[in-house]
C-alpha cells in the first residue's frame, strides 16, 4: 500500500471510467433537499430504466456537501430502496463541496506507473489539503494536445467526509462501489444522451448549489460549483411572508399561488434567478475568453431548480442560447406498465445525477 493508499480506492474508487464493463450499480444522488436513486439495465444497444424514486430528506442532512445526520439519511434510503423492491446492494455515489478539489494538470508524457509514481510523489503540490487526509485518484484525459505533454486529471477528497458516506451506506446494508464527483457524473448522463455533441453548457441547479460544466468536444472544460440554489428562494419566501419552510416551498413550486402575493413573488423570483444566470454567463465568458472561435450551442438545465416557471425562458432571454431542460433518460428505454410516464417526465430535471451515476461501469 503506497502512502495514498491507492489500492485501497479500487473499492470504493474515486472515478474509474475506463474499467470494463461488468455489471452496473444503482445511482444514489444524496442531495441537500432530497435523495434520489435510479436503477439501470444494459440491453445489448442501451440501458433500459428499471427503477427510479426520490425521498426528501430533513434540511440539515447535508452541510456543504457534507453528511450531518448519517441516521436520518440512511433509514430515508434503505426505505427508499425497500419501497422500489431494489435488491441490488451496489451503489455508486457522487460528492462535491469544499471536500472536493478537481483539477486538470498538464505534465510531461509518461507511462501509466509513472504517472502514479509522480502524482504520489507530488500531489502535495496540487492539493491545497494534508495528503494524509484524503482519497487521491487521478486519469489520464488522453486528449494529446502535444505529443509531449499530456492532460491529467486530479482528484482528492477528504477521507472523513468520504468515510461519513460509506459508512453511512454500509449501515444501511448498502455495498458502496463508486464513489464519484457530480460533475463527473452529470457529464456521464449527458454523454449517455446526447454523445459527442457540440459544445454545450449543463447546468444543474440543486437546493444548495449550482453545478456549472461546459463539455466542448466530449470533455469537461471548466466544471464550478456556486453556491446558490433554490432554497435561497425557499427562505426569501419564508422571510417576506413569514411563513413555514413547507408553506413556502408550495409557493415557489407553484402548488398555490395566491394573487396578492403573485408580484411580490415575481420580484424575488427575478432577482435571484438573475444570480443564477449571471454565474453561468460568467462561466460561458470565460470559456469564450480562452476559446474565441468556439459557440456554446445550448444550455442544458437540470436539477429542481430548473423546474422552477419561466426559468428556461428567462435564462434564454438573458444568454441568448438555446435552452433545453435535461431529460437524462432519453435514451433509455422505458416501459410504461412499470414507470408513470408523467411521474418519469416530472422527475427527470432532478434524476440527471442518479442517472449518470447508474450507467457508470463498476469493477466487480
Ligand atoms: N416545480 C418546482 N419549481 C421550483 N422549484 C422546485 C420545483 N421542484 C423542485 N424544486 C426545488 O428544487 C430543489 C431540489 O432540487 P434537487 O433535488 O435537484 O436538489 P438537491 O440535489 O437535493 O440539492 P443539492 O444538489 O443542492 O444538494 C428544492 O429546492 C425544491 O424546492
Ligand atoms: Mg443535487
Amino acid at each position: 500500500m503506497g502512502k495514498f493508499g491507492f489500492e485501497k480506492l479500487k473499492l470504493p474508487s474515486l472515478r474509474l471510467p475506463f474499467l470494463k464493463r461488468q455489471t452496473l450499480s444503482i445511482g444514489l444522488d444524496i442531495g441537500s433537499h432530497a435523495v434520489k436513486i435510479c436503477e439501470m439495465a444494459e440491453t445489448g444497444t442501451g440501458y433500459k430504466l428499471v427503477a427510479l424514486g426520490s425521498a426528501l430528506l430533513p434540511p440539515d442532512s447535508l452541510e456543504d456537501g457534507a453528511l450531518q445526520d448519517p441516521e436520518a439519511v440512511g433509514k430515508i434510503i434503505t426505505s427508499l430502496v425497500n419501497n422500489l423492491k431494489i435488491k441490488n446492494k451496489k451503489v455508486a455515489i457522487s460528492i462535491s463541496g469544499y471536500s472536493v478539489i478537481v483539477k486538470k494538470i498538464n505534465l510531461a508524457t509518461m507511462s501509466e506507473e509513472a504517472l502514479e509514481k509522480h502524482i504520489e510523489s507530488e500531489a502535495e503540490q496540487y492539493i491545497p489539503f494534508d495528503i494524509e487526509d484524503v482519497y487521491l485518484d487521478f486519469q489520464d484525459l488522453k486528449t494529446h494536445a502535444a505529443d509531449d505533454r499530456m492532460d491529467v486529471m486530479l482528484v482528492a477528497a477528504k477521507r472523513e467526509v468520504v468515510d461519513g458516506y460509506l459508512n453511512m451506506l454500509r449501515t444501511a446494508g448498502l455495498q458502496p462501489v463508486v464513489v464519484d464527483v457530480d460533475a463527473f457524473a452529470l457529464e456521464n448522463a449527458f454523454e449517455a444522451n446526447f454523445g459527442l455533441a457540440d459544445n454545450v453548457a449543463l447546468v444543474d441547479i440543486g437546493a444548495s448549489k449550482m453545478n456549472i460544466n461546459i463539455i466542448s468536444q466530449g470533455s469537461s472544460i471548466l466544471a464550478r460549483d456556486v453556491v446558490l440554489g433554490s432554497r435561497q428562494l425557499t427562505e426569501q419566501i419564508q422571510n417576506l411572508f413569514g411563513i413555514s419552510f413547507a408553506e413556502a416551498e408550495g409557493l415557489k413550486t407553484g402548488e398555490f399561488s395566491p394573487k396578492e402575493k403573485q408580484q411580490e413573488l415575481e420580484i424575488l423570483f427575478a432577482n435571484t434567478c438573475s444570480q443564477w444566470v449571471a454565474e453561468v454567463k460568467r462561466a460561458i465568458d470565460f470559456y469564450y475568453s480562452n476559446n474565441p472561435d468556439e459557440t456554446i450551442s445550448k444550455i442544458i438545465l437540470s436539477g429542481g431548480g430548473a423546474k422552477i416557471q419561466g426559468l428556461l425562458e428567462f435564462f434564454e432571454k438573458e444568454t441568448a442560447i438555446a435552452i433545453e431542460i435535461f431529460n437524462p433518460f432519453k435514451q433509455a428505454a422505458v416501459d410504461d406498465r412499470t414507470i408513470d410516464p408523467s411521474y418519469l417526465k416530472s422527475i427527470a430535471p432532478e434524476m440527471a445525477l442518479a442517472a449518470g451515476l447508474a450507467t457508470r461501469p463498476v469493477e466487480v
